[in-house]
């Protein structure tokens, strides 16, 4: 247990099936504080099955998940208050100000005073300051991306899952939004994990873990991984692992 209790995020031979759909196949991984891990996987993979495990809104079928050292199954309370999510499907009002849709989420959090006060500085902090009072409807894709991630940071969570986050946002965007968050972990010791079908997001991330199919295929840092496959380049590595024609896949199936 000692070794054990510093870790963010511990995910242990956790599986999910919907129906005849085994969406996750014990899928182990674990997080450290101030890591970013791309949770790399192509469409159908499990990412956001693994967030909706992770957010409470499913049980896994089996396995156990722990947060900040708490049992997800034992003490969920403490475990839901360690993490902060942004979804894939966006999810603010859109006829809410910026600082109203924050203001909502403090207010069904139980924030209190503290965490109201912290809004302001928190939309300062993801470059919103100048549109607090802004309704979201007019904001772009990625400002409104911005405030979902100022909610999601408002409770100061040790973990925040980031799904897809970037998908439909410019490139510009996409990369504020990345440094954005990489600058969190490394300034604040916040842990992320950043689930992804591009690569290209996944190249400078601390550790890297390609999902296929709700299995892990291979966990590293980028060059690890690289290492392994013997390819040159991330995308390389990600694509003879997980295109079906490949004989790596067949192989994979086989074992099944
Ligand atoms: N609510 C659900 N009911 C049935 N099948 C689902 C449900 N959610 C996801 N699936 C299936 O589980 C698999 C994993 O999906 P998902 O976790 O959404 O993957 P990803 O987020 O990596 O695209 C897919 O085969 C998907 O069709
Ligand atoms: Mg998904």
């Amino acid at each position: 247990m000692m070794s054990t209790a510093d870790a963010t995020l511990e995910v242990d031979a956790i599986s999910k099936s919907y129906g005849d759909v085994q969406a996750l196949k014990e899928l182990s991984l674990r997080l450290d504080p101030g890591q970013f891990m791309a949770l790399l996987g192509p469409n159908g993979a499990g990412k956001s099955t693994l967030f909706q495990l992770l957010s409470g809104l499913f049980v896994p079928d089996a396995g156990h998940i722990r947060i900040c050292g708490a049992d997800y199954q034992k003490q969920p309370t403490r475990c839901l208050a360690q993490l902060g999510i942004v979804f894939q499907q966006p999810t603010l009002d859109l006829d809410l100000s910026v600082t109203g849709n924050l203001r909502f989420h403090a207010a069904l959090h139980g924030l209190g005073a503290a965490g109201r006060a912290r809004i302001a500085p928190l939309l300062e902090q993801v470059g919103l300051g100048a549109s607090a009072q802004v309704v979201c409807r007019t904001l772009s894709g990625g400002n409104r991306r911005k405030v979902e991630l100022a909610r999601a940071l408002l409770h100061q969570p040790a973990l925040l899952l980031m799904d897809e986050a970037t998908v439909g946002l410019d490139p510009q965007s996409r990369t504020t939004l990345m440094t954005l968050v990489r600058g969190l972990c490394r300034d604040q010791g916040l842990s992320v994990l950043w689930a992804t079908h591009l690569v290209d997001e996944a190249e400078s991330a601390d550790r890297a873990l390609i999902l296929h199919r709700g299995r892990k295929l291979a966990e590293g840092t980028p060059a690890e991984l690289m290492a392994q496959s013997g390819c040159t380049t991330l995308e390389a590595a990600f694509l003879q692992m997980t295109v079906p024609a490949n004989a790596g896949a067949r192989r994979e199936e086989k074992i099944s």
